[in-house]
C-alpha cells in the first residue's frame, strides 16, 4: 500500500533480490515484485531478472505499453534516491 513510502537507495534494493523478497525500480519508482511473481505473463524467472536492481531498460524492451504504475499500484514500496 501506500502508507509508508520509503525512499530506497541503490544499495538499499540490491538487498531485494530473491523470489521471496524481490524490489525492483522502474523508472524512478520501487515495487515489491513477490506477490506479482505468479501472475507475470512473461513468467517468474524473465521478472526475477530484474530482482535487486533497476528494471526500466529491460520493462521497456519487452513491454513499452504495459501500464506498470496502474497495475502495480498496491506493490510500490517507493522511490530511488542517491545513496
Ligand atoms: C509479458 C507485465 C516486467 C518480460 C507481460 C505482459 C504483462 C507484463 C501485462 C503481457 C503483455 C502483453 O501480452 O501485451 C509486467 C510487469 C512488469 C514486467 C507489470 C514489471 C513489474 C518484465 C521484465 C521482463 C519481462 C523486467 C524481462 C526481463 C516479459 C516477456 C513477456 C511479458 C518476455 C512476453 C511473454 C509472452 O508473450 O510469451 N509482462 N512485466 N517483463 N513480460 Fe513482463
Amino acid at each position: 500500500g501506500t502508507d509508508s513510502i520509503l525512499r530506497v537507495t541503490p544499495s538499499m534494493l540490491k538487498e531485494h533480490r530473491t523470489r521471496d523478497d524481490a524490489w525492483s525500480s522502474f523508472s524512478g519508482k520501487v515495487y515489491n515484485l513477490t506477490a506479482y511473481l505468479p501472475y507475470h505473463p512473461g513468467g517468474e524467472k524473465e521478472l526475477l531478472r530484474v530482482a535487486g536492481r533497476d528494471g526500466t531498460k529491460l520493462f521497456a524492451a519487452t513491454h513499452a505499453w504495459v501500464n506498470i504504475d496502474y497495475m502495480l499500484d498496491e506493490c510500490l514500496v517507493g522511490f530511488m534516491v542517491s545513496e
